[in-house]
C-alpha cells in the first residue's frame, strides 16, 4: 500500500468573506499597512459596478496613486508602470482591485519596489524575488477564477516575446476581500472562463500519483461545487450564493491546501499559456478546449482507476467498468465546458492554423517540464497532437 506523502502548509492570508466588510474594515486594513497606497486596477469595470467611488470615499484623505488599465492576461509593461510609480512614491501598500490579471499583477510590482532592474527578470527568475522584500498587498476580488487572492503567484505576458511565464513571490495576499456581490456584473464569457479555470486547477491537482484520499475528496466536493454552481450563475448573474460559491471554490482550489502531498507537475496550464502568449486569449476558456482532450491523451490502463473514480464520485456515473466509466466522465467534462456556451475548438478563438503549433509545444514542454514531471509525461510531438486534437 502506498503511503502519504510528508507535506507541509502554511498560508497565511486574511480572508475576508461577504458583503459590507469592505465598507467597514478596507480603512482600517489599509492604515495597518501604511498612508502610500498604490492602487491597481483594470480596464474600468470597477467604474462602472461603483466599486471604484466607493472605495475612493473609503481612503478619503490618504495619498492614493492609481495605476489603471492592467490588461487581462496582464503585459509586462504595465508592471513597469506600477514598478515606476511604487518608487517614484515610496509606496506603502498595494490595493489591487479587480480579477486574476490585475492582482497578478500587482504582486510583481510589489517585488518591483525592490529590484533596480526590468521586472521581467523576476518573472523569469522566481528565485530573485525571494531575497528581496515584496510590498504588502490587499485585493478585493471581483471575478472567481485563479485563487490568486490565496497564492504566491503571478502569471504576466511579454508579448514582444511571445511568453507568458508563471512567477512566484514570497507572500501571498496580505488580506483578500471577498464580497460576491462584486461579482454579480461579470460577463457570462467570464463567468464560464472562470468556472472552467477553477475546474481545470482542481483536475491538474487530482490526477497526482501520490495516495492522497484526504484531498482526493475535498477536490471531489470543490469540483461538484463549481459544476452545479456556473450554471446557475450564467442563468442568474444576480444569484449571490451561486457567485459565493463559486468565489470560494476558486479561493480553495488554489491556495495549495489540496495539492498538500502531492507529486505531479501540471499539464494543461503550461500548454494554455502558450495559446494565450501567442494569441491572447481567455485563459479558463483555452483550458476548455484542451482539457477534455488532454484527459482522452492520458486515458490508459494505469489512469482509468482514477478517471473512473471521478466519474462515480463526480460526475454520478454509475458504470462498474472503470474504462468505460472513464470514458463517460471525458464525456461529461465536455458536455459541461459545451453547455457554458464558450468555444470548443481553437479555430472558434481566432487560432486559424497550425503554423505555432510546433514552437508553442516545446516552448509548453520546456516551461512546465512536461517530459519530466507531468502525469503522464508529454514530448512536444504530444502537445502538438494534442492541438491537433483541439482544432
Ligand atoms: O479590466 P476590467 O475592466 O476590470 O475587466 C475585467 C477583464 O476585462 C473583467 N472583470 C473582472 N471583474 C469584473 C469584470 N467585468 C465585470 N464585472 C466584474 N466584477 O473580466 C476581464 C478578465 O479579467 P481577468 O482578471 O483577466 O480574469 P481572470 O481573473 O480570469 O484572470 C486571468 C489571468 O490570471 C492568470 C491567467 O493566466 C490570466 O492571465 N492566472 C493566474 C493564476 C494565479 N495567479 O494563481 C493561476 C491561473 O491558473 C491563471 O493562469
Ligand atoms: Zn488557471
Amino acid at each position: 500500500m502506498q503511503e502519504m506523502n510528508d507535506f507541509t502548509f502554511q498560508n497565511t492570508t486574511d480572508l475576508r468573506f461577504g458583503r459590507n466588510l469592505i465598507e467597514d474594515q478596507l480603512r482600517d486594513v489599509i492604515t495597518g499597512f501604511g498612508n502610500k497606497v498604490l492602487f491597481v486596477y483594470g480596464g474600468g469595470s470597477i467604474k462602472r459596478s461603483g466599486l471604484y467611488d466607493q472605495v475612493m470615499r473609503l481612503l478619503a484623505g490618504m495619498d492614493v496613486i492609481e495605476l489603471a488599465g492592467v490588461e487581462p492576461n496582464p503585459k509586462i509593461e504595465s508592471v513597469r508602470a506600477g514598478q515606476e510609480l511604487a518608487k517614484q512614491h515610496d509606496i506603502d501598500v498595494i490595493l489591487a482591485i479587480g480579477g486574476g490579471s490585475v492582482i497578478d499583477a500587482a504582486k510583481v510590482i510589489g517585488s518591483a519596489k525592490f529590484y533596480d532592474g526590468d521586472p521581467w527578470d523576476l518573472v523569469e527568475d522566481s528565485a530573485k524575488r525571494q531575497t528581496i522584500g515584496q510590498v504588502p498587498l490587499v485585493d478585493i476580488l471581483t471575478l472567481s477564477a485563479t485563487g490568486t487572492e490565496m497564492n504566491k503567484g503571478s502569471v504576466i505576458s511579454n508579448m514582444a516575446e511571445n511568453k507568458k511565464l508563471g512567477t512566484m513571490g514570497p507572500n501571498t495576499p496580505a488580506v483578500s476581500f471577498l464580497d460576491p456581490a462584486n461579482t454579480l456584473t461579470v460577463s457570462k464569457w467570464q463567468t464560464a472562463a472562470g468556472s472552467i479555470d477553477i475546474f481545470s486547477h482542481l483536475t491538474e491537482q487530482y490526477f497526482d500519483r501520490a495516495y492522497t484520499p484526504v484531498t482526493d475528496n475535498m477536490i471531489e466536493g470543490l469540483m461538484r461545487t463549481v459544476i452545479a454552481n456556473a450554471p446557475i450563475a450564467l442563468a442568474h448573474p444576480d444569484d449571490y450564493n451561486a457567485r459565493g460559491a463559486l468565489m470560494f471554490t476558486s479561493t480553495t482550489a488554489l491556495n495549495g491546501l489540496v495539492s498538500s502531498g502531492n507529486e505531479n507537475g501540471w499539464t494543461v496550464h503550461p500548454i494554455e499559456h502558450e495559446l494565450s502568449a501567442y494569441y491572447d486569449i481567455t485563459h479558463g476558456v483555452g483550458l476548455g478546449i484542451l482539457t477534455p482532450r488532454w484527459m482522452k491523451q492520458v486515458l490508459d490502463e494505469t489512469s482509468q482507476a482514477k478517471f473512473a473514480k471521478l466519474a462515480r464520485n463526480v460526475w454520478d456515473i454509475h458504470e462498474d467498468d472503470d474504462m468505460l466509466a472513464a470514458k463517460q466522465a471525458i464525456q461529461a467534462t465536455y458536455d459541461w465546458v459545451k453547455s457554458l456556451d464558450v468555444p470548443t475548438v481553437l479555430q472558434d478563438v481566432n487560432i486559424p492554423d497550425n503554423s505555432n503549433f510546433q514552437a508553442m509545444a516545446e516552448s509548453a514542454v520546456a516551461v512546465g517540464n512536461l517530459d519530466k514531471v507531468a502525469y503522464k509525461k508529454l514530448t512536444p510531438a504530444d502537445v502538438v497532437e494534442l492541438f491537433e486534437a483541439s482544432m
